[in-house]
């Protein structure tokens, strides 16, 4: 990447000219679309350029006008540039674009004959000229010509007729959340009432055949709109709010304004097809996309430099959310267990980035674990140290303040500050330095005083080597040696490098229990011992840490099973013991009893300077698997008959916390019984969760291949099922057989790489399968490097996105350091890449 691609935050200027309005008119056909556009202009008071340029990217010119006369562009590189008055002017032009031929899928495509758009984050570019930048608003209106018998696009419908449809969305927006959707789709209909009493007609619209999967996705937009409105105050602002699902979309899915486009996977729903986990994944990004209504729609961002100014506040939204539908603590854990292994992975790498980066070359590479989860921590924080109170207070504020606004991280701190009288300049840094921060904590006693003492540090990331000291809040209660609680949660606010904490008037030494609900997205150090972890196991009264005690207990025998050590008596115990514990919730213990993933251990063993075998690790949580399974060999029968959820199937909280224990039992007796129960378990399966997890026991074992060409033939029309089951052999492959597997798949009649679901079925798994990605010979990096290098043409978003299996190379030893960077030369070689994985290579090689 040259220097001049880069684009940087200190930068940014304002577009010289407003946009009064958007008219659009789109002449739909495959390869030959007309793209009319009538743009009213004036010239913008707040900025002195008069530079007009429009951003245009595969557009064919065929006219230009200015106030009616016909003008000549000069087309340039990304665009065109016109000479105009000094006055308020109408620009009109007609584009042909070839949706047909839009591989990218960025702009208007085309999947399985019905045409939609993806705009976000500068697709609109693909589609006519226009200023494609957030900060730039207006009012569209739209027709659309096509003989499709569904049209539509953002806002509310104006009229239609035989061949036509026009729209008008009365909230001006920036070009980004533009959609337009027209194919032969059926209509799931719904309808909702605003709590001011206004009604909203709701619709879902998928592919002939899917209307059976749309039941759960309207309940779940329900439930959304009526938590906006109880939790934040927000109400709906059309009277018309649809959704649609594709098939080939690169994303989960896209909050274009009153008309939101869904990835299929993450919105199509039934139990005979889908997991538990899918049902709560969907829920969530229909709660999310709905969210962004107010975050992200009404309240946009100026630049992309702001992205987490929405992603992190609508990730935080979701994720409240769904602690409220199906429970806080199984939610918490669930999302800093993602967190850790996604976001503290890309921190602590090549590609480590604040949430608020200050340069970029290509933005679609900054939608990362970094911006939304890690955008979301810090929200978490900043509640934590202004209240709930101050929280609502701030929200407020900022809805009443920047409703209609683009808005900066600088604006949304200052609402803060404003609404509690809080100075947020040192708080500032967690947005604008990247590196997770390293907590260490040593504690003392004496006279009655318990005193904990932090230090704080956090280790250069690419491009940032001062690391000035972060506000932290840390969540501390304290025990007493007999269990009880001494001191209730409350939070220590670190400022300094090094501060300590005291706590008097004790009778005896208490055990702290620090970081409570993981009030801080950092790493906690502390020198304990496996008698410690397995008291607070066994005593925490915060689940997250109760949780967090076996975890990091268990974590530790596996480290020292790679140095060759065994099983921990104290750990078989302490799992037992939660297995056993009625009190917990089943969905708790599943967690509790779930082994830390490889990747997990290989970067704890990174961080100490470790070099992380993947072979002994692999082996590592094999043997501890075993031990495991043989120690609570008759607590697995137990459970399975326990946590049966007979009768029809619901997709709460409860019976999926059941069919989790109950796949944990299931797995873990696997490992012992040569698969005979998963046989019977695949064979009664009423469900896809039961019917999964029976299939994944079984290929972990080595078994299963009936089944598996038992669940092709039962499943082979339905395309996001076969994900399932492209997917899953990659994943419980062994480490000598995952390339092969992946390798095998990929020339599988039914393999359509060029659709992203299908591509990362395999390749994602494949690059998730530590042991088997790593292997020593490099088979797993010249894999993946051949289909990226196949895909990146086609699809440069996802072959990017692919490129970070890559990102923890420099974590292995010389051999298979020597392989990957061959690897990722070779990519790196390879001419005419995009600019997309151009820079993220360059970046991972850069390590
Ligand atoms: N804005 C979308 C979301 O988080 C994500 C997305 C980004 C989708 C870019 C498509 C393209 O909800
Ligand atoms: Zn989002």
């Amino acid at each position: 990447m040259t220097i001049q691609d880069t684009i940087y935050l200190s930068d940014y200027t304002p577009f010289g000219f407003i946009v009064e309005d958007v008219h659009l008119t789109f002449k739909l056909a495959p390869t030959t679309t007309r793209v009319i556009s009538r743009i009213r202009f004036a010239p913008n008071p707040d900025s002195p350029s008069r530079d007009f340029f429009l951003h245009g990217e595969g557009l064919n010119l065929q006219w230009a006008k200015v106030d009616g006369a016909d003008v000549t562009p000069e087309i340039i590189k990304g665009g065109l540039r016109c000479d105009v008055p000094d006055a308020a002017f109408t620009w009109e032009c007609e584009v042909e674009i070839d949706p047909q031929g839009n591989t990218a899928l960025e702009g208007l495509y085309m999947s399985n004959g019905m045409y939609c758009t993806q705009c976000e984050a500068e697709g609109f570019r693909n589609i006519t000229f226009y200023p494609d930048r957030p900060d730039v608003m207006s009012k569209f209106t739209v027709r659309i010509e096509g003989d499709s018998p569904v049209l539509l696009s953002n806002g509310n419908p104006v009229d239609s007729g035989d061949g036509w449809a026009e729209w008008h969305d009365p909230w001006p927006k920036p070009a980004y959340l533009f959609a337009l959707v027209a194919g032969d789709l059926r209509n799931f209909p719904g309808s909702f009432t605003t709590m001011s009493g206004r009604d909203v007609e709701l619709n879902l619209w998928v592919r002939p055949g899917d209307e059976g999967k749309c039941a759960f996705g309207m309940e779940a937009l329900k439930k959304s709109m009526t938590w906006d409105e109880e939790t934040y105050g927000r109400e709906y602002d059309l009277d018309i709010f649809n959704i649609v699902a594709v098939d080939d979309f690169n994303m989960g899915a896209m909050e274009n304004k009153g008309l939101n486009i869904f990835n299929s996977a993450v919105v199509l729903a039934s139990p005979e097809t889908s997991t538990d986990s899918n049902f709560e994944r969907i829920e969530a990004i229909i709660a999310h996309e709905y969210f962004h209504n107010w975050t992200g729609n009404r309240i946009t961002c100026r630049d992309w430099f702001q992205l987490c100014l929405k992603e992190g506040l609508t990730v935080f939204r979701d994720q409240q959310f769904t602690g409220d539908m199906r429970g806080h603590a199984v939610k918490r854990i669930n999302d800093v267990v993602t967190l850790r292994s996604r976001q503290f992975r890309e921190d602590s790498g090549p590609l480590a980035h604040p949430p608020r980066p200050d340069q970029f070359v290509e933005i679609n590479n900054f939608y990362t674990v970094t911006v939304y989860e890690k955008g979301a921590e810090v929200i978490n924080m900043l509640k934590h140290l202004v209240g709930d109170d101050g929280y609502k207070k701030a929200l407020d504020l900022y809805f009443a303040r920047h409703d209609g606004d683009a808005a900066t991280i600088e604006d949304w701190l200052q609402v803060f500050e404003d609404a509690t009288g809080r100075d947020l300049t040192q708080f500032k840094h967690w947005y604008t330095d990247a590196g997770t921060p390293h907590l260490k904590v040593t504690d003392n006693f004496e006279n009655g005083t318990y005193t904990l003492n932090f230090t704080q540090e956090t280790a250069p990331t690419p491009g940032q080597d001062e690391k000035p000291a972060r506000v932290i809040p840390i969540a501390v209660g304290l025990l007493n040696p007999n269990g009880d609680e001494v001191v209730p949660t409350q939070i220590l606010e670190m400022t300094e490098a090094a501060q300590s904490y005291s706590f008097e008037g004790l009778n005896a030494k208490p055990v702290p229990s620090i970081l409570r609900g993981f009030s801080a997205p950092v790493v906690l150090e502390r020198e304990t011992s496996a008698t410690e972890q397995a008291f607070m196991l066994a005593h925490d009264t915060d689940p997250f840490n109760k949780w967090e005690a076996g975890h990091a207990l268990t974590r530790e025998v596996l480290i020292n099973m790679t140095q060759g050590g065994t099983p921990d008596q104290g750990l078989l115990d302490g799992l037992a013991a939660v297995a056993r514990d009625h009190s917990l919730d089943p969905a708790f213990r599943a967690l509790a009893l779930a082994l830390p993933g490889q990747d997990n251990i290989a970067s704890t063993l990174a961080a100490r300077d470790i070099t992380p075998d993947p072979d002994k690790i692999w082996r590592a949580l094999q043997t501890l698997k075993q031990a495991v399974a043989q120690h609570l060999q008759d607590i697995w029968p137990r459970l399975l008959a326990e946590m049966a959820t007979p009768g029809p199937y619901s997709p709460d909280a409860e019976p999926a916390g059941k069919r989790a224990l109950h796949g944990v039992a299931l797995s873990y007796l696997s490992q012992i019984d040569g698969g005979a129960s998963a046989e019977n378990a695949y064979a009664s399966a009423g469900n896809m969760t039961e019917q999964l997890s029976a299939l994944a026991c079984l290929l972990s074992v080595e078994k299963g291949q009936d089944e598996l060409a038992a669940f092709r033939k039962q499943w082979q029309n339905d395309r996001l099922v076969m994900d399932k089951w492209f997917g899953l052999q990659v994943s419980y492959a062994s480490p000598q057989t995952c390339v092969e597997t992946a390798q095998r798949l990929s020339q599988d009649d039914d393999f359509n790489w060029k659709n992203p679901n299908r591509f990362r079925a395999v390749f994602g798994a494949l690059m998730m399968h530590h042991a088997g990605f790593h292997r020593a010979d490099g088979a797993g990096y010249d894999l993946l490097a051949d289909w990226l290098i196949k895909l990146d043409p086609v699809n440069g978003q996802i072959s990017a996105r692919m490129s970070t299996g890559y990102e923890t190379w420099k974590r292995y030893d010389a051999a298979r350091q020597a392989k990957a960077r061959a690897a990722l030369e070779r990519i790196n070689a390879t001419p005419d890449l995009s600019r997309n994985l151009g820079e993220m290579v360059t970046r991972i090689l850069g390590a």
